[in-house]
């Protein structure tokens, strides 16, 4: 597994953008991380190598934000307040966990 360092919050931003250009559909990144580790600084960064012009927030009072536009939709997910898979499932956010091909059986 490699390890990537990141000493600022460019550097972190320019990981999510090498992310964002390799992406293929179906690609599923968990982040993991306290409250201001960064994580949302990673997204801003996916969503510009996926060429996403919107401004991308921390789904805080929303479950899940989609941005459409670029190469790929991007699905931003919150699990914070799910704890059990039961939850994630009646939340329907399994769907957007599954790997799944664009245009394939859902
Ligand atoms: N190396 C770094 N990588 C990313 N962000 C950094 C780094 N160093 C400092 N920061 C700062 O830390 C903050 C990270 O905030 P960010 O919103 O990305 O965190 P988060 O993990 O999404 O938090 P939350 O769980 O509250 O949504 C930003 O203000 C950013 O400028
Ligand atoms: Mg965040």
């Amino acid at each position: 597994m490699a390890t990537y360092i990141s000493h600022s919050p460019a550097e972190t931003e320019s990981l999510g953008e090498t992310l964002g250009r390799a992406a293929e559909s179906g690609l599923v990144i968990g982040l993991s991380g306290d409250l201001g580790a960064g994580k949302t600084q990673l997204v801003k960064g996916l969503a510009r190598g996926l060429g996403i012009a919107a401004r991308i927030h921390s789904p805080t009072f929303t479950l899940v934000n989609v941005y459409r536009g670029g190469r790929l939709t991007l699905f931003h997910l919150d699990l914070y307040r799910l704890e059990t898979m039961e939850q994630i499932h009646s939340a329907g956010l399994d769907e957007y966990l599954r790997r799944r091909k664009q245009g394939g059986e859902r």
